[in-house]
Formats: C-alpha cells, structure tokens, sequence
C-alpha cells in the first residue's frame, strides 16, 4: 500500500520580514490630521509634518499609552489626546506643555521612511539594523514625465493568512488558468539577492476559445505580458502590456502588503498607465480606473481560496507547477537573522515551466466549453 500524504504546516513566524513595506501613497496623508496603520503586530501613526516631511511613529504614547494617531498635528510633532505631549518624527518627546522638564528618556520607536513615486514605505528589521544601501525602492522611470496616468489605488484586508500565500503566486503557473482567466504559454522565474522576478506571457480564456492556434514560449505577441519584480518580500512592481484588439496597454501594477499579525495582512495594489495619446487625461485615467478595478477582482478570487485553504509547507507538487520550494528559500532570508541567510536563499536561480501540454488541455477545454455553451443557447 502506497502511503498517504500528510499535510506538513509549522506555526507561522512569530516575525515580521525585514524590508521595506508599503503603507500607502503620499497623498492619503495630505488632510492635517495624523493616520493610523496597523501593522507589524502594533498600531502605527503617520503625520505630515508642517515641514513637508512624513513621520511614522510607534502610535501609542510611552507616557500613558494614549493613541498619538487620535491626537492633532502640531507644527513639526504629533500631540498626544490624553496629556499632549508632544512627540517629533525622530521619536524624541519635544515638549510636555504643562512639564518643567522632558524625562531625558522620552523616546518612542521611530520607523525609517522612505518616499518614491508618490508612496511612502517603512523599514522593518527584528534586529534594528538601518537598510542596507543596495536594498531599495526603485523609482518608476518617467513617473513624473506626464507620459503616464496619476496612481489609482486600492487595498483589501486579508484577515486570516501569512502573507506568504501571496508570495507562492509567483511561482504558481497553473492558479493563472483556474483562477485569474488568464492561460500562461510563458513562465519563468529567476531569483537572484533579494528580488525574485516572474516572467509570464499568455493569452486569455476567451481568446483561446476562439481555437485560433496557440504559439508555446513566445513572448512579445501574447495578450499579456507581464514582467514581475518582488523588491524585497512585500513590493511587487509587475510592467504590464495588455492587449484589447489592436491597442496595447502599458501598466505598471503595483501588487504589496503590510503584515497586520502574523495571520493577517493588507493588500494594497495599485497601477498607473501610459497615456494612450488618442485618448484625454479622463478617458485615461477611466481605462486605468476600470483596469484596477477587474485586477482588484481577480486579487478578490485569490482572497476567497487562501481564507478556505490550509497552510502548507511541503506542498505535493507536478513538473507543470513552479519552484515553489525555491521560493520559500529565497523568502526566508526575510525572516532569518542577516548572519543567518545561507547561500541557497540568496544565489541567483532559474526556472522556466515547459507549458506545451498544460497549453494544449486548456486550450482543449475552453473550445469544448464554449461549443457545449452554443450548443445549449441553440436548444
Ligand atoms: S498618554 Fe500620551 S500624553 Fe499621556
Ligand atoms: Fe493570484
């Protein structure tokens, strides 16, 4: 007797990755009032101080655990809204109003920002050390050229997973077909330091129900194709071509997430497009409104299968299916001690799926199912 699989699932991290991880755009934090964030097992306040600058702080108050993101932005700091105290963007309280004196350690955690393209991020490491100065951003070409659309964003909750189920779609060639109505022809993987790319092109389901044939590995003359970048373990920069007939769409998809818990994450996901010179700034920003929107119900599908799913880490898995045990190698760097991360998680490696039988079958049943569906509507 063959003997049964058992599912393995270890207790999820207790840790948080180092990284930078994306809190939302600039513009959320422009209305004179300071936000509130959870993230990373905690509640987070972000303020936009009168200098410009955007600070994130640790939210409750190391006076008395008032919540700093229900206070008032005062001039530079934040105001506490039990006993104002007055908390600067370096973490130092600068005043206490009603004091003689500042407790010389009055000091909360200060998270370290960055801002690139109109999105603001923060640093997280357990170790407390400052990013290493490879492990960056990297700015959009152009952002700022007007050739491409403002941001149009979103975000949605996913209450009870890690985020590394989000991560495994990387490498999850056959999730495309059965989840996202998409029919990969092209899937490669390359990780390399501390990014991890997905190179995808394919077709849809509705064109390859057509019957046209379907040309295997090529990747310029696809529907999409898609060129996609982890920087880090939790922002994804996805370049995006997108064919409707004879236009062609240039996106870039931002697809990234915060940990809430360790069992729970926000999903944030936003695009801008080139401008398509045919069309005005409104009729612009309306196709990549619209582009969001059917993206951000795919994301939707994704959600529903890892609320119902198990964790899993030694997934059973075919010659069709990607490096998924690769991956995982190169995303635990992420949640190791720096003098921890062995060479296997961080040296480059490459991948690519052989899609000529899984093409074939799809293609196979969506020209079946769409000859049953003519067949029913002529009955
Ligand atoms: S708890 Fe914040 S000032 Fe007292
Ligand atoms: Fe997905």
């Amino acid at each position: 007797m063959t003997e049964v699989r058992m599912i393995e699932a270890s207790a999820v991290s207790e840790r948080f990755a180092r990284g930078w991880h994306l809190l939302g755009l600039t513009r959320e934090y422009d209305d004179g009032v300071p936000h509130s964030v959870e993230a990373f097992g905690t509640k987070l306040v972000i303020w936009k101080a009168a200098s410009g600058e955007l600070n994130v702080l640790d939210a409750y108050c190391r006076h008395m655990g008032g919540d700093l993101s229900q206070g008032s932005i005062q001039g530079e700091n934040v105001a506490c809204p039990f006993h104002s105290w007055r908390w600067g963007g370096d973490g130092k309280c600068k005043e206490i109003p009603y004091a003689r004196r500042i407790p010389p350690r009055a000091r909360t955690r200060a998270w370290q920002t960055l801002v690139v393209d109109g999105q603001l991020f923060v640093w997280h490491d357990p170790e407390g050390n400052p990013p290493p100065e490879d492990v960056t951003i990297p700015a959009i070409e152009g952002f700022d050229s007007g050739e491409w659309t403002d941001w149009v964003w979103d975000r949605t909750l996913v209450p009870s997973s890690h985020c590394r189920e989000v991560i495994d779609n990387m490498v999850d060639m056959a999730h495309f077909y059965y989840i996202h109505k998409g029919l990969p022809t092209y899937f490669k993987n390359v990780f390399e330091g501390h990014v991890c790319t997905q190179y995808f092109s394919g077709t849809t389901h509705e064109l390859a129900a057509t019957g046209e044939p379907i040309e295997i590995g090529v990747a310029e003359d696809q529907p999409t194709v898609s060129d996609a970048t982890y920087w880090g373990p939790s922002y994804l920069v996805d370049k995006l071509w997108t064919k409707y007939g004879d236009m062609t769409f240039e996106t870039i998809l931002i697809t990234c997430h915060y940990p809430i818990t360790n069992n729970s994450f926000m999903l944030n996901y936003g695009m801008i497009m080139k401008k398509n010179p045919d069309f005005d700034d409104a009729t612009n920003d309306m196709i990549a409104t619209k582009m969001l929107a059917s993206i951000g119900s795919g994301f939707m599908e994704d959600v529903k299968i890892w609320k119902n799913k198990a964790r899993i880490d030694n997934p059973l898995l075919c010659e069709e299916d990607g490096p998924v045990y690769q991956l995982r190698r190169w995303y635990e760097q992420f949640y190791v001690d720096v003098a921890d991360i062995a060479p296997e998680m961080v040296q480059r490696f490459e991948f690519e799926i052989d899609t000529t039988k899984a093409v074939d079958f799809w293609q196979k049943e969506l020209v079946e199912k769409a000859a049953a569906k003519k067949a029913a509507a002529e009955a």
